[in-house]
């Protein structure tokens, strides 16, 4: 990318502004956040950070449900084979042995708050999703990140050594020589300095930027971009996985189709009435996301442009009302009737495997830094997610970030000099409508070289063109652009089509120059790796 030049951060004068002291400060209320603040040990003081109001989160929107090993023909190991498979090559296998083998746990944790998970005649109904080769997924009916949410929130409520701070915005993460320190967020219009030994990133990742997402907007990846500037190497930003059957509502929100329900058995009918998948992929309907969602693109093509629609009439009413309550009720709302009609779809961006680059205990390249949940690349995923293991994620490598902390905690001394590393966030007005509209049609689920290196231009001519006074929305606007640039510029830089980076001008796999990583650090070169 080109290089920039910022305004002077404002905190360099920190002294001048309101500051608090907490021993732990966790940045997110997803089930990874909640889950890292629930698992440190109670005598810690820990400052909570949510953006929005403290339940909104891509957790609560999850439908399908978590993965676990836990059925009677299942094992650790074939959860393991089949996130491996679908990975593409690029999954890191330690991490997989751990989200695999430590997922009965993360269940019997949330168990152990209270989460009664639906259950059949032989004990948990655990369904199928696409590219698993057992029914694995533990779910609470279509809406179990909300159900989740709710009994972790509960429980944060609950903890008295949790101070929660909603509506305030992570600005920019503080180091000292010695690591970060702590970190700047707004409040109401206002900077305040949170000092801390160990800050956790926890903010989700960033489909919020693209126009056509299952994501809000606020999905806008902060808390990478935050740590980014702050040093921490960041990896896997070109694999965004996009959903195939996203349905869009009258008043133009996109709204998810559980892949539960083909898991259940739904199909994919083109505009002539038929079936396609197995003409595209031997496992038809219950290929990898990224397979389906390009055969969804393909086969429209084919006709000319036609809709694609889901068909899940002959489960019925009576079960469809009742297992996908969710869903049942907003096509309702929209005058679809899923018994009745076959209802139109499209691929969506829904989820970001890149993130902040951590090791297996959540620690990143930055001392006292930590991220776990969406905002980090623990490796997991590889090319291409496994449906449902992000909801384990988030608690496993949050359980684990909680140990390491608990073990490992001292206080830290209060900095005498901050490092320059904090760089402020600065940005442009540039139209944000523009930029996502952009980014579905350049980094959407097929991208071309040329296309992808006129929006890097496009962005980095952006940046420059205004500045903006730090404390008003524009930490938002400047996220974005930054992590566009990111995306876009590790996009081009894999010359190959592998998992869900699908690259037109380079359809094959080439595994001598990209079973690797591409690695991304504020002031260097984009490295493979
Ligand atoms: C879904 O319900 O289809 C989404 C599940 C996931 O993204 O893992």
């Amino acid at each position: 990318m080109a290089e920039r030049s910022y305004i002077t951060p404002v905190w360099q004068n920190h002294k001048q502004l309101d500051s608090k002291s907490y021993d732990v400060i966790v940045v997110g209320t997803g089930i990874a956040g909640m889950t890292v603040s629930l698992s440190l040990d109670s005598k810690l003081r820990i400052a909570l950070v949510s953006k929005e109001q403290f339940t909104e989160s891509s957790t609560y929107k999850a439908q399908g449900g978590m993965a676990v090993a836990v059925g009677p023909d299942d094992s650790a190991e074939e959860h393991f084979a089949d996130t491996v498979r679908v990975g593409q090559g690029v999954c890191r296998e330690e991490a997989v042995n751990l989200l695999a083998g430590e997922g009965p746990a993360a269940l019997e944790f949330l168990q152990s708050l209270g989460a009664d998970f639906c259950h059949n005649q032989n004990g948990l109904d655990l369904t199928r999703e696409a590219a698993h080769s057992r029914n694995r997924v533990v779910h609470y009916y279509d809406y179990t990140g909300k159900y989740i949410a709710e009994l972790l929130a509960d429980e944060v409520n609950r903890h008295n050594n949790i101070e929660r701070l909603d509506r305030s915005f992570l600005v920019d993460i503080v180091t000292a020589q010695d690591g970060c320190c702590g970190c700047i967020v707004e409040h109401n219009g206002r900077l305040v300095y949170l000092r801390a030994a160990a800050v956790v990133v926890a903010t989700g990742g960033y489909s919020g930027l693209f126009k056509r997402s299952t994501n809000e907007v606020s999905a806008s990846g902060d808390g990478i971009a935050a740590a980014y500037r702050a040093g921490a190497m960041i990896a896997d930003m070109e694999f965004v996985q996009f959903h195939p059957t996203a349905f869009t509502t009258l008043s133009g929100k996109v709204f998810l189709l559980t892949e539960a329900l083909r898991g259940e058995g739904a199909v994919l009918l083109n505009s002539a009435g038929d079936r396609f998948m197995f003409n595209y992929h031997p496992s038809g309907e219950l290929a990898p996301r990224d397979e389906v969602s390009r055969a969804i693109l393909r086969e429209s093509t084919r006709q000319g442009g036609e809709t694609i629609y889901l068909d899940a009439r002959h489960l019925g009413k009576e079960y469809l009302a009742d297992r996908f309550r969710q869903v049942y009720s907003e096509l309702a709302k929209n005058n679809y009737f899923i018994e009745r009609d076959t209802i139109p779809i499209a691929p969506a961006a829904h989820y970001t495997i890149g993130g902040i680059k951590t090791d297996l205990w959540g620690r990143t390249s930055v001392g006292s830094l930590y991220a776990c949940g969406e905002a980090a690349a623990t490796g997991v995923h590889g090319a291409n997610r496994l449906a449902s293991n992000s909801l384990l994620e988030g608690i496993v490598f949050g359980r684990r970030i909680a140990t390491y902390i608990n073990e490992t905690y001292s206080a830290k001394r209060e900095p005498s000099e901050l490092s320059a590393g904090v760089t402020a966030a600065t940005g442009s007005y540039t139209d944000l409508n523009a930029l996502r509209t952009k980014l579905d049609g350049v980094a959407g689920v097929v991208r071309r070289g040329e296309e992808l290196e006129a929006m890097l231009k496009w962005l980095s001519v952006g940046e420059t063109n205004h500045q903006v006074s730090p404390v008003d929305h524009s930490y938002h606007v400047y996220n974005t652009y930054q992590l566009a640039g990111l995306l876009v510029e590790a996009a081009l830089l894999r010359t190959e089509s592998r998992g869900a980076h699908y690259r037109s001008d380079f359809p094959g796999k080439n595994d001598e120059t990209f079973r690797k990583h591409i690695l991304q650090q504020w002031g260097r070169k984009a490295v493979i790796a």
